[in-house]
């Protein structure tokens, strides 16, 4: 079985380096989809409230018969219940739909600058923090300016930020602040929902190394020491961005794919994001 390492977060709990992201993945499918990722060896499920799946992981992690302590879940507070009771409650519901003992990391999914209680939400993941069903709380999202309000105006330093990064978005100064100040970085859409694969660089490494341009991909975020989750619903490729651990990047290869950026989100810009569900 490929061993996938792991990485320390600043609380001292393990985390895979890459796991299975369910983001648009139709409930009725979730549950097939993780289970066939678990299978293959994956061990780090990434879900949220706002994709309507947390039952279907829930329920997958569970079918999976493996030991609770063996399979790594996150989870996300949706946007609307920043204010610190709402949060608490949230977090029970969630709890509730993937009918899990604990959680392993729990994350404010976007700060929402303008609603600007994220503070006060971040008071609300400490208080699921210290009760021990969030094994460790992060966040999502967060540009420097919302996590040195964090570290100003709270206690806890989150583990984890999850942001866009993907070749055509390196985000070199949001890692480079979670690096200063011991914030491990997640990288969403690591492959750019498939929008880097034709890249001729990209397309050049994979030949050369008989890989696939989205396993070129996949190790060069592995060696920025970013944690990633792909996601797909279709079983060659959940094995295909599993295999990423019996080959590696020159550094002339790595810079190469680095130097693709050019400040292209796919998502939303967290500093102008103000959604809330209705
Ligand atoms: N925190 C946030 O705000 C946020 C935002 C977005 C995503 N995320 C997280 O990050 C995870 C990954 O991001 P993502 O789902 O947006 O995008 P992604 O993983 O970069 O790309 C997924 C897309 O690429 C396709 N794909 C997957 N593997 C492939 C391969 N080997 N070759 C060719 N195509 C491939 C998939 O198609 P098929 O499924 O059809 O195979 C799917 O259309 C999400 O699932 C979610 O957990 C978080």
């Amino acid at each position: 079985m490929t061993h996938i390492p792991s990485l320390t977060l600043n609380n001292g709990t393990s985390i895979p380096q890459l796991g299975f992201g369910v983001y648009q993945i139709e409930p009725q499918d979730t549950r097939e989809a993780v289970r066939t990722a678990l299978e293959t060896g994956y061990r780090h499920i990434d879900t949220a409230e706002m994709y309507g799946n947390e039952k279907e992981v829930g329920q997958a992690v569970r079918d999976s018969g493996l030991p609770r302590g063996e399979v790594f879940v996150t989870s996300k507070l949706n946007n609307g219940h920043h204010a610190y009771g709402d949060a608490l409650a949230a977090f029970d519901r969630s709890m509730e739909d993937l009918d899990l003992e604990y959680l392993d990391l729990f994350l404010i999914h976007w700060p929402l600058p303008a609603v600007g209680d994220y503070v006060e939400t971040w008071q609300a993941l400490e208080e699921i923090y210290r009760s021990g069903r969030a094994k460790a709380i992060g966040v999502s999202n967060f540009q420097p300016s919302h996590l040195e309000r964090l570290l100003r105006e709270t206690g806890t330093v989150p583990a984890v930020n999850q942001i866009e990064i993907h070749p055509y978005l390196t985000q070199d100064d949001v890692r480079a602040f979670g690096t200063d100040h011991g914030i491990a970085t997640e990288a969403w859409s690591p492959i750019a929902q498939g929008k880097v694969l034709d890249d001729p660089v990209i397309t050049e490494i994979a030949g050369r190394l008989e890989r696939t341009p989205a396993q070129v991909t996949l190790r060069w975020h592995i060696q920025r020491g970013d944690i990633v989750f792909p996601k797909s619903v279709t079983p060659a490729r959940v094995e295909e961005n599993f295999r990423l651990f019996d080959f590696e990047l020159t550094p002339a290869d790595m810079a190469a794919i680095t130097a693709l950026d050019r400040g292209e989100r796919l998502g939303p810009d967290p500093d102008t994001f103000n959604w809330i569900p209705s």
